[in-house]
């Protein structure tokens, strides 16, 4: 099938990683619906996406409410009859030793970074097995992060709803093996979105480090995370199911030694 079709649907697409994901499907041509709760930066996202192959529509959405999740489907399911692919980059971070961390802080953590995903993926999920085959599997891509695989002090809640996420990547993988749905996530280190940008400037007030540069020597930008994103969205990754894939410079890979 040719990618002049395909349809998929990115949370957090108005910012960030989910915003650089966007246009790297539009500029391949998808239709994409971009889910966000952010309705001021999806409408400014949809007047930068004029002149592109793809189709951008944007739908308010908040990921982490049942209700809202069914009511942006149901505006997807007006629109089109298939899925190809489902991106989920909405996330928040929220900081603070475990002792201090607020009750309303632990919960939106779980409710979007972990509910928010399996909200969106049981929505996605009629659409995207209509078209799925052996040969052309659908996809499901969640954004985890490298937390999942190395917890900080500082992020132990955001770190724990990140790694809830990666066994419901690999459990759902094989719970939809047999459907042709492919379940994967990719587990970045800092990445410079404005989700960073936002903790660097509040470092002096919350005490929070961001951990800075990789061992490659810098920081990531959106366009690394989508580039494994595309990957795993594309045919070159068929046989892969239920992996998580760091995107991190070898942040998790060993310590450096000083
Ligand atoms: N930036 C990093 O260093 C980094 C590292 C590892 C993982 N991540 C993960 O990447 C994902 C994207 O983060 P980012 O850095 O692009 O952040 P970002 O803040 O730039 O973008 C996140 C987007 O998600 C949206 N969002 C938040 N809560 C939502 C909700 N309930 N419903 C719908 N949309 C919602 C926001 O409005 C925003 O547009 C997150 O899941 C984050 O945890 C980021």
């Amino acid at each position: 099938m040719s990618e002049m079709s395909k349809y998929a649907v990115v949370t957090g697409a108005a910012s960030g990683i989910g915003a650089d994901c966007r246009r790297d499907l539009l500029g391949r041509a998808y239709t994409v619906f971009g889910l966000d709760r952010d309705i001021e930066q999806l409408k400014r996202a949809e007047q930068s996406t004029r002149d592109v192959p793809g189709k951008f529509i944007p739908i308010a959405c908040d990921a982490s409410s049942s209700a809202s999740v069914k009511e942006a489907f149901e505006q997807i399911k007006a629109a089109t009859n298939r899925l190809d692919a489902l991106v989920c980059s909405a996330g928040v971070f929220r900081t603070g030793a475990l002792m201090d961390l607020s009750e309303a802080d632990y919960d939106s953590l779980f409710d979007i970074n972990t509910k928010g995903c399996w909200l969106t993926a049981r929505a996605a999920y009629p659409l995207l097995k209509v078209a799925a085959t052996q040969e052309a599997p659908a996809r499901m891509v969640f954004v985890a992060s490298a937390a999942a695989l190395r917890p900080k002090t500082g992020g132990g809640a955001y770190a724990a709803s990140k790694v809830a996420l990666t066994y419901i990547t690999r459990v759902l993988a094989v719970e939809l093996a047999n459907e042709s749905i492919l379940v994967n996530a990719v587990a970045p280190a800092t990445v410079d979105t404005p989700l960073v940008q936002k903790l660097v400037a509040d470092a002096a007030t919350s005490g929070y480090q961001v951990s800075g540069v990789s061992p490659l020597g810098r920081v990531a930008q959106p366009a690394d995370v989508t580039a494994v994103i595309r990957f795993l969205l594309g045919d070159d990754s068929r046989y892969m199911t239920g992996a998580i894939l760091p995107v991190d410079g070898g942040s998790v890979a060993a310590m450096l030694s000083k």
